[in-house]
């Protein structure tokens, strides 16, 4: 069996604010190999991106663990959270979360200059991945000034320029017409396929099922197989 890269177990996490307590995730137990590609469907609020987020680093849970190459969240600071994640996760949202002010080159190179590398250096992989995702003719526009089928390949070369070992994806193409969906998803699952980066993809849109490894649905806060 191939190395798990990814291990939950037990996880339950509730929002609070004051008095009003929403649990979210129940028991939610889960594990991903490498490369491994895995769709998660399921009703709006039903935990998907709470799950995410948890899987990410970027909440905190209630009880259970999650494990990221055989790390165990509970036992790490914040400052080693986001070096672990930094250095092994890359996201796509729905919406792009691009800076405005910065060109689709200059987005890219963004994670890669966290490493303080030669900038010259990181132009260039930041144009490579660019070139890939089919946008080397749009390095100087600015997210205003690109489709929004284009601004989520920025998103995902983005989320690819650090080669992460894993994509976590939110919805990646909740926003676009049906064309850019295709295109935009083809091109995810392409590109973490050719990379051998694992996939975990959030999405309403059932019609990509097929290519995925595995598909679960979560269910009210518990994660389980379709039935
Ligand atoms: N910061 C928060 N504080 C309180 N409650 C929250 C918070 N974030 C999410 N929730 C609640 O937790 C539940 C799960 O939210 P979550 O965003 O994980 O759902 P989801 O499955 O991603 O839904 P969607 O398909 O609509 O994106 C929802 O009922 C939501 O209202
Ligand atoms: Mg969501």
């Amino acid at each position: 069996m191939s190395k798990l890269i990814l291990e939950v177990t037990g996880l339950c996490k509730a929002y609070r604010e004051g008095k009003m307590v929403t649990p979210v995730l129940q028991q939610v137990n889960f594990n991903l190999a490498e490369q491994e590609s895995v769709a998660i469907f399921g009703a709006s609020g039903s935990g998907k991106s709470t799950f995410l987020q948890l899987l990410g680093g970027l909440d905190g849970f209630d009880q259970g663990e999650v494990k990221l190459f055989g790390q165990a969240y509970s036992g790490l600071s914040d400052a080693e959270k986001t070096a672990l994640r930094e250095e092994r996760i890359g996201f796509v949202y729905q919406f792009h979360h691009l800076l405005p002010e910065l060109t689709a080159l200059e987005n890219v190179m963004l994670p890669l200059m966290i490493r303080k590398q030669n900038q010259a250096q990181d132009k260039l992989q930041a144009a490579l991945i660019l070139e890939q995702v089919g946008l080397a003719h749009r390095l100087r526009h600015k997210p205003g000034e690109l489709s929004g089928g284009e601004r989520q390949r920025v998103a995902i070369a983005r989320a690819l320029v650090k080669k992460p070992s894993l994509i976590l994806a939110d919805e990646p193409t909740g926003n676009l017409d049906k064309k850019s969906r295709e295109q935009v998803m083809n091109l995810m699952l392409e590109m973490s396929h050719n990379n051998q980066i694992a996939l975990i993809l959030v999405t309403h849109d059932e019609s990509f099922a097929h290519q995925m490894n595995r598909v679960l649905i979560m269910d009210d806060g518990r994660l389980r197989e379709p039935s």
